[in-house]
């Protein structure tokens, strides 16, 4: 899954893209039911065909989803449209600095930072200082160092998980979790990391 980002067109025009399940995350309706988010502000980073940008949506959250694929946003419009829910799709490079995004109460990532932060981390992190405030929530759902083999998503360990997030946000847990792959399969082994901003 990893690749500069004119890689992502040609990987959503070629239909190589096993994670686009569309099936909303049942990891981010757990969260939701789980733990205390109330439906305000959202912000998906690297939303891909808008999936859990609409179920948030649907959820009552306002949602921004931003992606670098055009193709995939074109898809997450038309299936918003049809959904019938108003969702702010933005192009972005998330590697890039961003500063002139809102901040936001939630942000929620499925895929998106394990790619990004092989490319440029200290920018993705000081685009979430700028879109976060002390308080907001963030999940993050992440390939995990545990799986067997090497196919699927970027692995990471727990320490790189810390390590990455530690400072700008409070690590409310992190536990296990299975990716639903296209076909409603059983996808790879993840990470699902709920964080706090800190003060
Ligand atoms: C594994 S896919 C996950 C897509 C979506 N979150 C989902 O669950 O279906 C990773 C997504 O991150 C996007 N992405 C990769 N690098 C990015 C970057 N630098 N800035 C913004 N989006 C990026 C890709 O285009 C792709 O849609």
């Amino acid at each position: 899954m990893n690749g500069p980002p004119r890689d992502w067109n040609e990987r959503y025009r070629a239909g190589t893209t096993p994670w686009d399940s569309r099936i909303p995350s049942r990891e981010l309706a757990r969260v939701l039911a789980e733990e205390t988010i109330p439906a305000g502000t959202a912000l998906e980073l690297g939303c891909g065909t808008g999936t859990n940008a609409i179920f948030l949506a649907r959820s009552g959250f306002q949602v921004t989803g931003v992606d670098v694929s055009a193709v995939a946003l074109s898809t997450a419009r038309q299936l918003a449209a049809e959904a019938e829910v108003t969702i702010d799709f933005q192009l972005r490079d998330l590697s890039q600095p961003l500063t002139d995004l809102p901040r936001f109460d939630f942000v929620f990532d499925r895929g998106c930072y394990h790619c990004v932060r092989k490319i440029n981390v200290s920018a993705l992190l000081d685009n979430l200082a700028r879109c976060t405030r002390p308080g907001s929530r963030m999940l993050v759902l992440t390939g995990n160092s545990h799986s067997e083999g090497e196919q699927g998503p970027p692995q990471l360990s727990e320490a790189e998980l810390r390590e990455d997030f530690g400072s700008l946000f409070q690590i409310d847990w992190i536990r296990e979790f299975h990716f639903e792959d296209a076909g409603n399969i059983e996808g790879p082994l993840g990470w699902s990391t709920l964080l706090t901003r800190r003060s």
